[in-house]
């Protein structure tokens, strides 16, 4: 059987929160996979994992070298995990079946903020983990339960800092990586200010946005002066796994809203890959988030490589941008 290595701060954690078996299990094999991301990341152009792999995703996109080889190291160690029955990820045309008597479904995105890879700004891994809900073989509407139902969810920052940062829904807490691979406990529970003067967007797509987002950004840049009554200060990374860390340590809201570039998507961002495991830490932490007209987490899934559009982070402006929409 495989044997999970253990880092042995983590494993503490664990234990104070009554976290075992099986999930914890789960867990611990997605996170080894992911140091063995982050020791290949650190490497760069060293380690082969720049530029193009020439090849192509199910939704379209080219996939970079470093797509592949993550999703490899997830795939392979996962495969070989007795407590996981199944994989989602978003470089995968179809769900991955592994070990029928597994409890446990992970989906992921290997790499998020691919487009920043070459130029050595933050990606990181974003995943989320449900329960099998039946015995006996997978269907892919095992996989479609809202994000409400997530037992837990997380990402690894390839960052500054390797850093961890996941709930199993007993508050949010952020690890950072030593230099033996081991996540050693460096924030003890996130908390998300309400209000926040800190926007993350694409303003270059602004043109393509519907009237109630164009409304909303335009209270924000009208600053002092407009109905909002303060300044706002703009940040964009394009590694939704950064800007979410940002949100989480300083407060703030991001959104990749619907644009009218292509009618046939909801948005750019991924429902279970990226905006489900994203919305419940940010919630965990106190913050809310939304596609403008619904809470993401109570969206019913109807594809695994579903779109949506996010508007996440701080409690006030989230609000806002539902009423806007209303
Ligand atoms: P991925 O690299 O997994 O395809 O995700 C990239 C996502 C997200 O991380 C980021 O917020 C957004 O795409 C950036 O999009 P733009 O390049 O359109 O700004
Ligand atoms: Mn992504
Ligand atoms: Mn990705």
């Amino acid at each position: 059987m495989f044997q999970t290595p253990i880092s042995t701060f983590l494993n503490q954690h664990f234990d104070q929160h009554n976290l075992s078996g099986s999930l914890k299990e789960t867990l611990f094999a997605v996170i080894n996979a992911c140091v063995a991301i982050s020791s290949k990341v650190r490497l760069g152009a060293l380690s082969g994992v720049l530029g193009e792999a020439g090849s192509g995703n199910i939704q379209g996109e080219a996939q970079k070298k470093l797509d592949v080889i993550a999703n490899d190291i997830l795939i392979n160690a996962l495969r070989q995990t007795p407590t996981v029955a199944g994989i989602a990820s978003e470089e995968e045309d179809n769900f991955v079946e592994t070990c029928e008597q597994g409890e446990y479904l992970v989906l992921f995105d290997p790499l998020d903020g691919s487009s920043n890879i070459d130029v050595n700004i933050s990606v990181g891994t974003i995943f989320s983990i449900l329960k099998k809900p039946h015995s006996g073989s997978l269907k892919v509407d095992d996989f479609l339960q809202n994000g409400r139902n997530q037992v837990a969810a997380g990402y690894v920052l390839y960052g500054v800092q390797t850093q961890l940062v996941f709930t199993a829904k007993h508050g949010v807490f952020g690890f950072t990586l030593n230099n033996h691979g081991e996540f050693i406990l460096t924030k003890d529970m996130f908390r998300l200010p309400e209000t926040t003067a800190e926007f993350a967007i694409n303003m270059s797509n602004q043109r393509h946005w519907e009237t109630p987002m164009q409304t909303y950004i335009a209270e924000l840049l009208a600053g002092i002066d407009g109905v909002r009554g303060k300044n706002y200060n703009m940040r964009w990374v394009a590694s939704m796994v950064a800007e979410v860390h940002r949100i989480l340590t300083r407060g703030g809201v991001f959104m990749y809203p619907f644009d009218k570039r292509d009618l046939t998507k909801p948005g750019k961002l991924r429902l279970m890959y990226e905006a489900n495991p994203m919305s419940l830490l940010i919630e965990e932490a106190g913050g809310l988030s939304s596609n403008a007209k619904q809470n993401i987490l109570d969206i019913q899934p109807t594809g695994l490589h579903q779109r949506v559009a996010v508007i996440l982070g701080a409690k006030e402006e989230v609000e806002r941008v539902n009423l806007m929409h209303a």
